[in-house]
């Protein structure tokens, strides 16, 4: 009997896999980083098909290292960055163009159009989304209308469309030789295309976009044990493993958090921060920006809904002072820079690079830097990328206790950025409340391999899941009241003055 569950986190910046033991213990994983594409200002691409040699390698290299064959592994999961967009010819595995990123902000045009021409209001009832870059509807559009032949290859069934989980499940079931090509319901509810009722794609939302039905995957549960069949490809699963879970990154972490009641919410930090609060089988609409998401769907069980608030540049303003500033060599170092302060010295970084996502959702927002004088340094500016994120994240906090009456009394966060002591020192004396981390800071891929697990009766139920989190470490906030109240002033006019900053 296979001991172990496996799962691939196809990440922004990387892939990853990782296997987990029956307790929900690391095994062994392996992580590559692809190339961020930047062709112009505002354009994040990345190439599909290194991303699917990132993954083929990684799954190898994790089993390698753990000394573990593909028929140890009782299923995998596979769990991505949401929304990013690709287009490829299913005869040839062939992509028309490089996968277009959620960070992409080239959609601008078609976002503000929608918004102009009155539709915003029929996708965010049906779709819980607003007209925005971040979704794939548009990314998709704008293919369409810019890559020549590709709307008629689309209507003859020669271009399908997939974010990264379908790209990585067809080409691990086989590609152009019997690839299953298929989603699931939380990726499929980041795309401005689905019903968040019928959890199907809706014929209104596609005309919107002008999307032929066909170029679409199919729409399953996000754990189940047959829909998505086995990998089977002759590489690097040579025998069949049951792929029995697809899930957003960000629903992923939510279930590795194990955040199964209404009102539990987790804190991501990656390239962005996505703050989720499980909502039950209702669909609560945001009134502050947030949005309306799905959780995940178990087997037939309903779908278990969410508020998600989205913040698009965190991790990434630490990459940034990294790869363009170069004013650290690794995201670590930001730590120590940022500690050698006492405070940013009254200055705000407002890295609008995307514009603004939750819960501003401007375009026309770019980055800032505020309050500098010849006084400030290297170190106060990576004091202030800290204080960025965590500011970011009393934003859709905030958003969050509006729309849901839920006051968090302490907030579990996970992700790479929360290996900075510093930051989530920070971020608890920003917000005022604890800030706890799980054992398994992992929970993207642990919650990939749970929803897989659960699916293929690995694990019993999410009762059992419970009883695997424990907390590792909390920072208890510091601050006084007057400073926290006097820091939040600062960042609200800081934003303000981000906006407004180009013409949509
Ligand atoms: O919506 C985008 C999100 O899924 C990306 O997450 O962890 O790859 O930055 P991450």
């Amino acid at each position: 009997m296979p001991e172990f569950v496996g799962a691939v986190d196809q990440g922004t910046t990387s892939t990853r896999f990782m296997i987990f033991d029956h307790d929900g213990n690391e095994v062994a994983r392996h992580q590559l980083e692809h190339r961020q594409i930047l062709p112009r200002s505002g354009w994040v691409e990345h190439d599909p098909v290194e991303i699917w040699e990132r993954s083929n390698t990684v799954i190898q290299n994790a089993l390698r290292a753990c000394g573990l064959s593909p028929t140890d592994l009782h299923a995998i999961g596979i769990t991505n960055q949401r929304e990013t967009t690709v287009v490829w010819d299913p005869r040839t595995g062939r992509p028309y163009y490089n996968a277009i990123v959620w960070q992409d902000t080239r959609t601008d045009t078609i976002a503000a159009a929608l918004e102009r021409d009155g539709h915003g209001a029929l996708i965010r009832r049906k779709a819980g989304l607003p007209p925005a870059t971040y979704f794939s509807g548009g990314k998709i559009q704008w293919l369409l209308e810019n890559v020549a032949g590709l709307r008629e290859a689309a209507e003859r069934g020669h271009a399908v469309f997939g974010n990264t989980d379908a790209w990585v499940l067809w080409n691990l079931t086989g590609g152009p030789d019997g690839g299953v090509h298929a989603t699931d319901v939380t990726n499929a509810s980041r795309t401005m295309l689905m019903d968040l009722e019928t959890l199907d794609w809706d014929e209104e939302l596609l005309a919107l976009f002008g999307i032929p039905r066909r170029m679409l995957p199919t729409i399953h549960p996000s754990a189940h044990p047959e829909a998505y069949g086995q990998a089977r490809t002759s590489r690097p699963l040579r025998s069949a493993v049951p792929i029995a879970a697809l899930l957003g990154d960000q629903q992923a972490a939510t279930v590795g958090q194990v955040c199964f009641s209404p009102g539990e919410a987790k804190n991501t930090y990656g390239t962005g921060n996505f703050l989720v609060l499980n909502t039950g089988t209702e669909l609560v609409r945001s009134e502050a920006g947030l949005l309306t998401t799905v959780a995940y769907q178990f087997g037939d069980a309903p779908a278990v809904y969410a508020l998600e608030g989205s913040i698009a540049v965190t991790g990434a303003a630490v990459q940034w002072l990294r790869d363009q500033l170069k004013i650290i060599t690794d995201a670590a170092q930001s730590e120590r820079l940022a500690a050698a302060v006492e405070d940013s010295g009254g200055i705000y970084f407002v890295p609008a690079f995307s514009g603004l996502f939750a819960p501003y959702w401007r375009s026309d927002a770019r980055g800032a830097i505020l309050g500098l004088a010849r006084y400030h340094t290297c170190e106060h500016l990576a004091r202030a990328t800290l204080e960025a994120i965590c500011y970011q994240s009393r934003d859709v906090v905030e958003a969050m206790e509006h729309d849901s009456g839920v006051h968090l009394d302490v907030l579990k966060v996970d992700g790479g950025v929360t290996a900075n002591d510093l930051c989530m020192q920070i971020q608890a004396d920003v917000l005022g409340v604890p800030v706890s981390r799980p054992v398994v800071a992992e929970t993207t891929a642990l919650g990939a391999a749970y929803a897989a697990g659960l699916a293929t009766g690995f694990w019993r139920d999410t009762d059992e899941l419970r009883s695997h989190w424990h907390e590792s470490k909390r920072w208890q906030p510091r601050w006084t009241a007057e400073q926290r109240a006097e820091g939040y002033e600062g960042w609200k006019k800081a934003v303000g003055r981000s906006m407004d900053w180009v013409t949509v």
